[in-house]
C-alpha cells in the first residue's frame, strides 16, 4: 500500500480527451468573453419609439404594452431631454389621433397644427440635439385605419401617395429629421424625396420601412394609436406576405433606387433572417423595429416570473445586431440606455 494516496486529479488527466482545439478556453473568464466578442450593443443604436395624446397634461397607460405611456405635448418634450441626456440618438413619433378628427380621407394628416406636427416643433426648440423621426402613413387619421385612401375595399397606391407626400412635407416643415414612410405604397419613396428637394429639404433624410410584413405583431401598436377597434379587414394587399424573403430584397432595392438613405425591416426578432439578408446584399445602414407585439411578449413572460425581463430584453437586442442591424426601434430604449449607463 502506497504511502501516498493518488490524488483524484490524476484521475481525471487520464480521461483527458487530446484536443487541440477547445472554443471553451476563450469563455473561461469575464475578461476574456469581453475581449473576442464579436457584437455589442451601445446607446448609439437605440431609436425610441413615442405615442402621443391630445390633451394639456399628463399620461395614458396603453394596457398591451406595460411600461408605455401615451404622452401629451409637453410631456413628450421632457422624455425627449430625457433621452438626449441619456444619448438616445433619435425618437420616432406616433400619435393618436382625436376620433372626432379622423375621416375617410385622413385629412387631418394634412393639418399643419396637428399632434405631430406640434411635437417636432416643441421637441426641436427644447432639444435640438435628438433626431426626429416622422412616420409617414395614414392610419392613425383615418376612420377605417388604412395607411392609404380607400374605395370600397382598395387601398389606392397613386391617390395616397399623393396625400403621403404632403404629410412628409408639412413634417418636413415642422422640423422632422428623418422622414419615414410606412404605408408601402408603390413609388413613395421617390414621391416623397421629389417633394422634399423640391422644397428645398435636401438634407431631411429618409428611413423606408422597406420590408415591412403584414403581421400580427402589431395589435398592440394599434391599441396605442386607437385603430386596432376600427380597423376595416386587414393590410394585406400591401404590406408583405410573411412568406416572402426574395420580395424583400426587390423592396429595399426599389427603396434605395427611389432615395432611401436608410432601410428598415419589420418586424424585427422573427424576421433577423430577412434583416442579414438585406445587410449582405445591400450594405446600406439597415434598421430592424422589434414592434409592440414582440415588446408585449417579453413583458408579459417577464411580468409571470417566466423568464428574466432585463436579460431577455438585452439579449433580444444584441441579437439584431448579429444580424447586421445597424439599430433598432424599441420601446425599450430608455430602459436600455439606463442599464447601460449603470454598467458604465
Ligand atoms: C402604421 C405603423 C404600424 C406600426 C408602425 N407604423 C402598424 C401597422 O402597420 O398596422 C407598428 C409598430 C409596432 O407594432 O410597434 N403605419
Amino acid at each position: 500500500l502506497s504511502p501516498f494516496p493518488r490524488p483524484a486529479v490524476q484521475e481525471a488527466t487520464s480521461s483527458a480527451l487530446s484536443l487541440t482545439q477547445r472554443p471553451r478556453r476563450n469563455r473561461k473568464a469575464d475578461w476574456s468573453r469581453r475581449l473576442v466578442r464579436e457584437n455589442i450593443l451601445t446607446v448609439d443604436d437605440l431609436i425610441w419609439p413615442i405615442f402621443l395624446a391630445e390633451g394639456a397634461s399628463g399620461r395614458q397607460a396603453v394596457s398591451s404594452m406595460p411600461g408605455v405611456e401615451r404622452l401629451t405635448v409637453g410631456e413628450a418634450v421632457r422624455e425627449a431631454e430625457r433621452a438626449a441626456a441619456l444619448r438616445i440618438p433619435a425618437i420616432a413619433l406616433f400619435p393618436n389621433t382625436d376620433p372626432s378628427l379622423r375621416d375617410e380621407r385622413g385629412s387631418e394628416a394634412l393639418n399643419s397644427r396637428n399632434l405631430v406636427c406640434r411635437a417636432v416643433r416643441e421637441i426641436k426648440r427644447a432639444v435640438p440635439q435628438i433626431g426626429i423621426i416622422t412616420d409617414v402613413a395614414l392610419d392613425p387619421y383615418t376612420s377605417h385605419g388604412h395607411d392609404g385612401v380607400m374605395d370600397g375595399e382598395r387601398i389606392l397606391n397613386d391617390e395616397s401617395v399623393s396625400v403621403l407626400v404632403g404629410q412628409a412635407l408639412l413634417q418636413a416643415e415642422a422640423g422632422a429629421d428623418i422622414i419615414a414612410p410606412s404605408d408601402m405604397m408603390d413609388g413613395r419613396v421617390g414621391a416623397i424625396r421629389v417633394a422634399l428637394d423640391a422644397a428645398g429639404f435636401q438634407d431631411v433624410q429618409i428611413m423606408a420601412y422597406a420590408a415591412k410584413y403584414a403581421s400580427a405583431f402589431y395589435g398592440p401598436f394599434r391599441d396605442a394609436v386607437g385603430t386596432n377597434a376600427t380597423l376595416v379587414g386587414d393590410k394585406r394587399t400591401y404590406q408583405m406576405d410573411p412568406g416572402n424573403s426574395d420580395e424583400a430584397l426587390r423592396e429595399v432595392a426599389l427603396d434605395l433606387d427611389e432615395g432611401a438613405d436608410m432601410v428598415m425591416v419589420k418586424p424585427g426578432l422573427p424576421y433577423l433572417d430577412i434583416v442579414q439578408r438585406v445587410k449582405e446584399t445591400f450594405a446600406v445602414p439597415t434598421f430592424a423595429y422589434q414592434v409592440s407585439g414582440e415588446y408585449a411578449m417579453i413583458e408579459a413572460a417577464a411580468a409571470n416570473g417566466w423568464i428574466d425581463g432585463d436579460k431577455v430584453m438585452m439579449e433580444s437586442l444584441l441579437a439584431f445586431k448579429r444580424a447586421g442591424a445597424d439599430g433598432i426601434l424599441t420601446y425599450f430604449a430608455p430602459r436600455v440606455a439606463e442599464k447601460l449607463k449603470a454598467l458604465g
